[in-house]
């Protein structure tokens, strides 16, 4: 499975590590150099049948090679959290659930079933991120993964009409690509990180995070490569919205079928991994005709609580 992956490439290229060891490491889950460099000489002996004390030469090149994270001070963090934007939803009251808006520097998960409205919300906010700060946007541009071929350029323009923009312009300032497989979406967001150098963007959306790990993972044996690649690419997510001080949305499905591991049906996809790595949880459910419900979940620093707002033709609005 996915040998075009960089980092696979990388695991070939540890001190110790032949064709044969990568190959075995590899079927043992350990698909790129930071799961090595965090394992024990013990545990990489067993898994890739080799001694410990090649085991150990190849942690420690890992531990050369991966990017371990430094400590940072408390005064450093305050000053990242002061820069923290917040990104308007459209409906006053679906912000006031998030306190404020969409934070940045963090990841948003927006889960719940087909025609909850994900993709409306995600949609809104490529058009809001687009306005100055005074009307809840970002001045800012928006890069749209779609996994699921339902982002409808036709959408934003009554969006943008919506709050006087012009249609063209704003179409011009959302970036969007195709995503045909688990590993595309992840490079994707490779290539996002490149071309942020050169767009002025505040918002990342992954609309579907989890559609293709889904079709492509089946069963238990694929559940710890699926939520390994799967907290690989949320921590690829989250890297690129500290370092551009941007938004991150991803919408997921819940399991309407019980899936192999999590039985419950209005359970997110991706289980803890997703979860734990996503800063926001929005539960969204349908209600009646244009209504829908939204219910944060595990937020660090707001109450739980709910938010009732509505899809109509301008977008998401109270
Ligand atoms: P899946 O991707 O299938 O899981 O669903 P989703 O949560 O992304 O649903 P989505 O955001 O696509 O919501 C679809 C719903 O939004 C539709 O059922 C409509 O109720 C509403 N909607 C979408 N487009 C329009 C529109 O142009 N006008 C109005 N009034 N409502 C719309
Ligand atoms: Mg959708």
């Amino acid at each position: 499975m996915g040998k075009d992956n960089l980092d696979n490439e990388m695991i070939d290229k540890l001190t110790g590590v032949g064709p044969a060891t990568a190959e075995k490491l590899r079927e043992a889950g350990y698909v790129d150099v930071m799961s090595i460099a965090v394992s024990s000489p013990s545990e990489l002996a067993e898994a890739a049948e080799i001694g410990e004390a090649v085991a150990s030469k190849i942690i420690m090149d890992a531990r050369k090679q991966a990017n371990i994270g430094g400590f940072e001070t408390g005064a450093m963090l305050l000053e990242k959290r002061a820069k923290v934007g917040h990104l308007s939803s459209g409906s006053k009251i679906l912000d006031e659930l998030v306190g404020g808006g969409f934070e940045s520097q963090a990841i948003i998960e927006l889960f719940g079933e087909f025609g909850s409205g994900k993709t409306q919300i995600a949609h809104q906010l490529c058009i809001i991120v687009q306005l100055p700060k005074e009307k809840g946007g970002m001045d800012g541009h928006a890069f749209y993964i779609d996994t699921e071929n339902t982002f409808r350029p036709e959408r934003i323009v009554q969006m943008a009409e919506a709050y006087d923009l012009d249609a063209d312009e704003a179409l011009s300032k959302i970036h969007v690509a195709r995503a045909y497989n688990s590993n595309h979406q992840m490079l994707l967001v490779d290539k996002v990180k490149e071309l942020s150098k050169e767009v002025p963007a505040r918002l990342l959306v992954v609309d579907s995070l989890t559609a293709h790990f889904r079709a492509e993972y089946i069963g238990r044996g694929a559940l710890a490569d699926r939520q390994q690649k799967l907290n690989k690419h949320m921590h690829d997510l989250l890297r690129w919205g500290d370092l551009n001080n941007g938004v991150v949305c991803v919408t997921n499905q819940v399991a309407a079928k019980p899936d192999a591991f999590f039985g419950d049906p209005t359970r997110p996809i991706g289980g803890h991994i997703v979860g734990h790595t996503a800063t926001f949880r929005i539960y969204l459910r349908k209600s009646k005709g244009p209504k829908r419900i939204a219910r944060l979940i595990d937020s660090p620093h707001l109450p739980e609580g709910e938010a009732v707002f509505t899809v109509n033709e301008k977008g998401i609005r109270d």
